[in-house]
């Protein structure tokens, strides 16, 4: 019954110059501000871990971690926080990092619940933006590329907890017997 076929969607050398090409977006209108990154776990966690590699100056990161309830693959657009900043982010520039805006409603909550701090700034970095299918006002002002409405895996991000180990990034297509 669970069957998939994996295709290729992004090899290691366009993700690394995607990122690149982020880092140094993001380098030149943040040099000299106190910038914080704040990563959706799990899914950006690679992301984060290299784009921050191509930022010439100290940032300072933290995670928060979400949980969305809902039946079966789409959200119900309930989020919790289930880990929340450590970092104080008064008057600091905050920039999410995100692998896949959706539906938008993990951006749009996130950005609510962090303006209750006072930063400075909050923008946002994707890799992946799947604008098809956004249900609530949401954009990134740092992207990697759009995507079809498919599901992808790979370099972070799961499908079932699985396939985040991948280097490379992967849609996902389901075969029936
Ligand atoms: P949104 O709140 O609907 O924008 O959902 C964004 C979240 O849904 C992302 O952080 C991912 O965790 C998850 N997601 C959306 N599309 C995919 C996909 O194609 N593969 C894996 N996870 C996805
Ligand atoms: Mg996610």
């Amino acid at each position: 019954m669970d069957d998939y076929r994996l295709d290729l969607l992004f090899s290691k050398d366009e993700i690394d110059s995607m990122v690149r090409r982020l880092g140094e977006e993001i380098a030149r209108d943040y040099r000299h501000k106190e910038l914080v990154l704040v990563c959706i776990l799990k899914g950006a966690f690679m992301f984060l871990s290299d784009l921050i590699r191509h930022l010439p100056f100290s940032v300072q990161i933290d995670f928060v971690r979400l949980k969305s309830y809902g039946a079966g693959m789409r959200s119900s657009g309930v989020i919790e926080i289930t880990k929340d900043v450590e970092i104080d982010l008064e008057g600091k520039d905050v920039l999410i990092v995100e692998d896949i805006i959706d539906s938008g409603r993990t951006i749009q909550f996130l950005k609510d619940r962090l303006a209750i701090a006072n930063p400075r700034s909050i923008r946002v970095c994707a890799l992946l933006d799947k604008k098809a299918r956004r249900e609530v006002e949401a954009s990134a002002d740092y992207l990697g590329a759009d995507v079809e409405d498919v599901f992808v895996v790979g370099y972070g991000i799961d499908f079932k907890e699985s396939y985040r180990n991948l280097p490379e990034i992967y849609y996902v297509t389901p075969l029936r017997a």
